[in-house]
């Protein structure tokens, strides 16, 4: 059998060691670059469960941004329809993250001396969060923030309690401090130290020490500018932008504050799409096509590095898999997976066009692995929950493109281009 890469890396989290390679980037440089361990030996096929936990965790980051964009800006979010209707309105809640979406990490330095970190990068939320060192046995296998060590830490005396849902917590103060990301500094970052963590953010379970939100202030529980808002409101940046390059090849994935890095993409390929509503990076999918039939066309979607497979409503992905012959569905809860035969399931890889541009998914990208050892039926990566009714585009996607987050023009916008 042949063994996905998307599979090969989807599995490498689950066993990540503690390898935290540095980041190499000189001050001014303005790279991260987002280390990536990979599981050397292959699995056959995916775990089902993980991807279940997943898929949750993406629900729930989902209505909490929501439900903060409504506390922030008194209105309902525009894609909110189907989610924050239910249940707990205004959960003061941002993302529960687990192991599938710390697939992408990097390092920033905290305070005056500088303590390092690592943060998964997410730009489907908006809030900083790290261990303090009030923080005991629950943050253990973390590195801590000691705010007495740091002479530019100041204490906002605000108690913090983000509650995601899933029984998962983390209790801290707010504080704000220079952090420095890419060879940047932020003066004044607000960001939560917390004093616990539930278990599902101990060093056992959440590889990096904390997580980083890269959307707009407008989703932000804190209600504070993300660390690239104020790094662009303070005139630091030479572009108010930020682009990734997100690799399954280990040491090529890399977040590159401030422009663009030319070397990884082919220039004239690169295709902006306007943001629709600025509180996600939410832009309009203007088609998915399958082996060249247009199966869906101008829907919203959201470009979210947290989230490890791409999402539809239950609709969407029942109108793209639709006559596929021996395709089959697996409906757990909320959750729907597709199964094609393992056989032809790459010819089956979805094509997504922004901008008017057409970039297609790998056919190792777009199948998850066997649906249980032996298996002939392969779990392809669209998945759709019942309470979404918008795309989350998430790194199966961004895997196959250069991606570029841009603020700089007044009204923000998402550029893809083909990798070189
Ligand atoms: C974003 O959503 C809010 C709430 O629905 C709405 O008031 C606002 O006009 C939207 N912005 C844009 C640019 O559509
Ligand atoms: C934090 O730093 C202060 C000042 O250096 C030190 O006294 C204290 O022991 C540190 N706390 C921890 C838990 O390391
Ligand atoms: C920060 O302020 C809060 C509220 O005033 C206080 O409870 C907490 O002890 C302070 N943290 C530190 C490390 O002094
Ligand atoms: C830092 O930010 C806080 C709120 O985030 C604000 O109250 C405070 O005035 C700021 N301090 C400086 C020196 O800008
Ligand atoms: C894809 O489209 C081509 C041309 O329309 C067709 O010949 C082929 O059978 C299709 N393949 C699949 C797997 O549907």
């Amino acid at each position: 059998m042949r063994f996905s890469s998307s599979l090969t890396s989807l599995l490498a989290l689950i066993s990540i060691t503690t390898a935290r390679s540095p980041a190499p980037h000189a001050r001014g440089e303005g790279i991260i670059r987002v280390p990536l361990t990979r599981k050397s030996e292959a699995a056959a096929r995916v775990d089902l469960s993980t991807l279940k936990a997943h898929l949750i965790g993406v629900s729930n980051k989902y209505h909490q941004t929501f439900a903060a964009f409504e506390a922030n800006t008194g209105a309902a979010h525009p894609l909110s329809g189907r989610m924050v209707s239910s249940t707990t309105k205004r959960d003061n809640g941002i993302p529960l993250t687990n192991q599938l979406s710390t697939l992408w990490y990097g390092e920033i330095g905290v305070g005056i001396p500088e303590q390092k970190f690592s943060v998964a990068i997410d730009t489907g939320s908006s809030d900083l969060f790290l261990p303090s060192v009030l923080c005991h046995e629950s943050c253990q296998g973390h590195r801590k923030y000691n705010a007495t060590q740091s002479s530019t830490s100041n204490n906002e005396s605000e108690s913090i309690t983000l509650t995601f849902r899933g029984g998962a917590t983390v209790v801290g103060e707010e504080y704000s401090d220079v952090i420095s990301i890419g060879g940047y500094e932020a003066t004044n970052q607000s960001f939560v130290a917390a004093s616990e963590y539930s278990y599902h953010f101990s060093g056992a379970s959440f590889l990096p020490d904390g997580l980083v939100g890269l959307a707009f202030k407008q989703i932000s529980v804190l209600k504070k500018p993300t660390i690239f808002e104020t790094l662009s409101d303070s005139g630091v940046l030479p572009k108010k932008m930020f682009s990734v390059k997100l690799s399954s090849k280990s040491g090529e994935s890399e977040l590159y504050i401030g422009g663009t890095n030319a070397g990884l993409y082919v220039e004239d390929t690169l295709t902006y799409t306007a943001v629709t509503n600025e509180s996600h990076w939410q832009v309009n999918l203007e088609t998915v096509t399958r082996n060249g039939s247009t199966v869906s066309s101008n829907a919203a979607s959201i470009i979210d590095t947290g989230t490890t497979v791409i999402i539809a409503s239950d609709d969407e992905a029942e109108a793209y898999f639709k006559d596929i012959p021996g395709s089959g569905k697996i409906k757990n809860g909320r959750i729907t997976y597709y199964t094609i035969p393992c056989e032809t399931i790459g010819t089956y890889a979805p094509t997504f066009t922004f901008g008017s541009r057409a970039f297609k998914v790998s056919e190792d990208a777009f199948n998850f692995g066997g649906e249980s050892d032996g298996s002939n039926n392969c779990v392809a990566s669209i998945a759709s929950l019942s309470n979404v009714d918008f795309w989350i585009i998430g790194d199966v996607f961004l895997r196959n493109v250069y991606t570029v987050f841009d603020m700089s023009e007044g009204s923000a916008r998402v550029g893809f281009a083909e990798l070189v």
